[in-house]
């Protein structure tokens, strides 16, 4: 006989949920009542879920199948009626959407540390999503964290650990645990979107190839299904497709650093004709081309575009929307359409409402986001499969497509750069003084560049009216040019400085020339202006992008 116990606990004062979801080391989730204390929290904060179905899944990475159980067991205790999971734990983030939303499912959550790495001393994240298949809103998860401040007990099932390795149903006390193949759902989603006629044919063509870095991370599975066998793609398209616990040592995040060999790959004679990665959970993307990278805030422009050459966006967009450190690329797009264009903090969360309202149909973020109303988070794969299908009716390669939209629309030349690991005291501090000043900078000089306006970027959400202030540091000049300071809000050791440089470029000879390059007095400016060095320590960025 299956018992439901209640257990005493002490609350811990760490479980505030960052940019997305709560994200720890390991060893602090592994800490005895961690999990348990959150997830309780979760179900504290919910009401009427009773009897209700929720879609659970991770990426795979070390302790996702341990953390699985002992929410399965919460679950049962706390009345939840059925639960969706992934076949081996295993959902990507995207997946999850789609899931929740196709069964009309109460919510989700999710076990990922998206692009952070993976293993015992590596880090590891839990997130809620509501019934529309997004990221739960700051109400809610704000709800989660002041329930995880006053709990005192938990509620769970004695009973012994789930098969969570065939699929079909099981019960677990009074709830149904549905193992569910991850990849179906997600890939016939893809297959309604997308012409895969005109992709398989690509594909198939003697003077195409592709490959796909999963970065041995939970895109592999969706991206053999997809790409190998539902499009025929040469066996070996995608590489590093088994997901491993510690993603192989590696860091799983599509960008030029983490995804080296797929970059060096992708120049020479050799060279497929495109190249593309995804993250730790499957909602980030990197494109490539023979010879180019494609920048997030570019590739978001350009799908925009294009759209309508892809069947799921023939009949247009209602809108789009970035999140504000995003380039500028996609507002003149919008302009172009005569579509609006919103501006968002940083995060997904923040796309939801207006996704859900109808306002927006596409919407991205620099830090290789992108995605659509299709499903509520970004999606990798899904970039991926839409760069393909374009490139499938304009039969024309990466770089020309790229070239072809600077020449039309202009160019943000854009970069970012990354602290990573510095104190969080000077990295406060830069941020402050920053603060204070935002006044006094407005109109000042520096050789060349003028300042129109600096502020600390504030979004009311225009459906629910809802208020984030302190979203980052905007220095906007008369130019055009941007440079933006935030602190990261998804990192687990000291704080992260992210830097995000932008100037317009129409100058048809400099369209093609390094950013790095192209951007080094604004480089330079954003060092000084702000002190970098003497608030951090550090001479020069951990990461560029
Ligand atoms: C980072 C990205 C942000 C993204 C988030 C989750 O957050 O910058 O765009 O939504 O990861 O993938 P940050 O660490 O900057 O808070
Ligand atoms: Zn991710």
């Amino acid at each position: 006989m299956m018992k439901i116990k209640t257990i005493t606990t002490t609350p811990f004062d760490d479980q505030r949920p960052g940019t997305s979801g709560l994200r720890k080391k390991v060893k602090v989730f592994q800490q005895s009542r961690y999990l348990e204390n959150f997830v309780q929290s979760i179900f504290n904060a919910l009401d009427d879920f009773q009897g209700k179905t929720l879609v659970m899944g991770g990426d795979g990475r070390y302790y996702n199948r341990e953390a699985l159980q002992l929410i399965l067991k919460i679950a049962a205790a706390n009345g939840i009626g059925r639960v969706m999971v992934g076949c081996d734990a295993l959902l990507s983030t995207p997946a999850v959407s789609c899931i929740i939303r196709k069964y009309h499912a109460y919510g989700g959550i999710i076990l990922s540390a998206s692009h952070n790495p993976g293993g015992p001393d590596a880090d590891f994240g839990i997130k809620y999503n509501t019934g529309n298949g997004g990221p739960a809103a700051e109400k809610i998860t704000e709800a989660i964290y002041q329930h995880s401040l006053m709990i005192s007990e938990y509620h769970t099932l004695e009973t012994a650990d789930i098969n969570l390795s065939s699929i079909g149903e099981q019960r677990v006390g009074d709830m149904v645990v549905e193992v569910i193949n991850p990849v179906i759902d997600y890939a016939d989603l893809m297959e309604e979107l997308f012409d895969f006629n005109a992709m398989r044919a690509l594909l198939s063509s003697k003077n195409f190839s592709m490959r796909f870095d999963a970065m041995n991370a939970v895109t592999g599975p969706y991206a053999v299904e997809i790409l190998e066998q539902r499009l025929q793609a040469a066996d070996g398209t995608v590489l590093r497709a088994e997901p491993l616990t510690d993603f192989g040592g590696a860091h799983p995040d599509p960008n030029l650093v983490h995804a080296r060999e797929l970059v060096s790959m992708m120049s020479g004679t050799n060279a497929p004709n495109f190249g593309a990665a995804s993250d730790g959970d499957g909602d980030r993307n990197m494109i490539l081309g023979c010879d180019i990278y494609v920048s997030p805030s570019d590739s978001l422009a350009i799908l925009a575009a294009n759209a309508t050459l892809v069947p799921g966006y023939a009949r247009g967009l209602t809108g789009v929307a970035r999140s504000m450190p995003t380039s500028q690329a996609v507002d003149r797009v919008a302009d172009e359409l005569g579509i609006p264009c919103y501006e968002t903090p940083t995060g997904w969360k923040y796309f939801g409402n207006l996704l859900d309202a109808g306002r927006i149909t596409l919407c991205g973020e620099e830090s290789f986001g992108t995605g659509s109303d299709h499903v509520r988070e970004k999606d990798g794969l899904w970039a991926v499969l839409f760069w393909l299908n374009i490139l499938a009716v304009r039969k024309q390669s990466v770089a020309d497509i790229v070239h072809d939209h600077w020449r039309k629309y202009g160019r943000d030349v854009y970069t970012r750069h990354d602290y990573e690991g510095v104190p969080t005291e000077g990295a406060n501090a830069l941020m402050e003084q920053l603060r204070v000043r935002t006044g006094e900078l407005s109109g000042q000089h520096f050789d060349g560049y003028t300042i129109e306006r600096c502020d600390d970027f504030s979004y009311t959400d225009p459906i629910d009216q809802s208020v984030s202030s302190q979203q980052g540091i905007r220095i906007l000049f008369t130019s055009g040019a941007r440079i933006i300071y935030r602190l990261s809000g998804t990192g687990t050791e000291g704080a992260t400085l992210r830097v995000y440089i932008e100037q317009p470029e129409n100058d048809q000879v400099k369209l093609s020339h390094d950013a790095q390059t192209l951007l080094a007095d604004l480089i330079t400016l954003s060092a000084s202006i702000s002190e970098i060095e003497k608030h951090t320590g550090r001479k020069a960025p951990d990461v560029i992008t």
